[in-house]
């Protein structure tokens, strides 16, 4: 579902001014994390995996030449950050837990909606890599199904700069597979389990070209990826991943993304 025009342009300006910042003033010489998601597989180590309460960075997987050259500069060569800006950053709190968010989540019969992850997707103009198809409930995982994907365009985006594309009718469809820490701790640490024998076909999948300030909503069990991004314009975007807490929804403690005791998700009220 595509809401146009949620943010006005002076708040797009805002977040992507704030996201400058951030980037601008962060060692990003320390970070080697590639964020590759041509098989959904992620950067699996330990810097991966505590994301959930910091504010960290991953690399395009083509941000290198074969001689280990960066094709942009350090700024245009991160594919995201994430998971925990939401609550770390105060512009991208402001926009996170502001009133009309919590109250499209109760619109959409979620009773405590919790505020899990957020990232900021960068799909950087030349180097931007695809998102293979895939459902969020895969990896914000609750029993029963709970997830709702909040993506807001922080560009115009087209079928040129790596736009989303959705199947549409698939929020039908079960979650056919879910992401989890692996026990005992595979390589890497994290795996795929399979869920239901559902069989997922692209076919029919329609692109969401949208402008700047549009949000789109995903369904835990739509199916939806983006290209990747050969053109001369990037292609931003920020996104939430809100879950149910009410009693009687269970995240399991061996999903990938863990906060610690005293940092908990915290309620989207209204
Ligand atoms: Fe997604």
């Amino acid at each position: 579902m595509v809401i146009p025009n949620f943010w006005d342009a002076t708040t797009v300006q805002k977040l992507r001014d704030e996201i400058h910042s951030i980037v601008t003033s962060a060692d990003l010489s320390v970070v080697n994390s590639v964020f590759s998601t041509k098989e959904q597989e992620r950067s699996t180590d330990d810097y991966f995996l505590t994301s959930g309460r910091e504010i960290r960075y991953f690399w395009e997987g083509r941000a290198r030449d074969e001689n280990g050259v960066l094709i942009n500069s350090l700024e245009e060569s991160i594919n995201k950050i994430g998971h925990g800006l939401h609550d770390l950053n105060p512009e991208f709190e402001r926009v996170t837990y502001e009133p009309r968010v919590g109250q499209i989540c109760r619109d959409l019969g979620m009773e405590k909606p919790l505020a899990a992850q957020s990232m900021y997707i960068f799909k950087q103009a030349r180097v931007g890599g695809e998102v293979g198809a895939h459902q969020d409930g895969a990896f914000l995982y609750t029993e029963p199904q709970s997830v709702l994907g909040f993506w807001w365009a922080l560009d115009e985006c087209t079928l040129d700069n790596g736009c989303l594309w959705a199947v549409p009718g698939s929020h039908h469809l079960g979650v056919t597979r879910r992401y989890r820490r692996s026990d005992p701790p595979s390589a890497g640490g994290v795996e795929f389990v399979p869920l239901e024998p559902v069989v997922w076909s692209l076919e029919g999948a329609v692109p969401v070209v949208v402008d700047k300030g549009a949000l789109v909503l995903i369904h835990s069990s739509v199916v939806h990826y983006s290209a990747d991004n050969r053109s001369p314009v990037a292609r931003h975007a920020y996104t939430l991943h809100a879950i149910e807490g009410k009693e009687g929804v269970n995240y399991p403690a061996d999903n990938w993304l863990q906060r610690p005791s005293e940092f908990p998700f915290r309620e989207i009220v209204n």
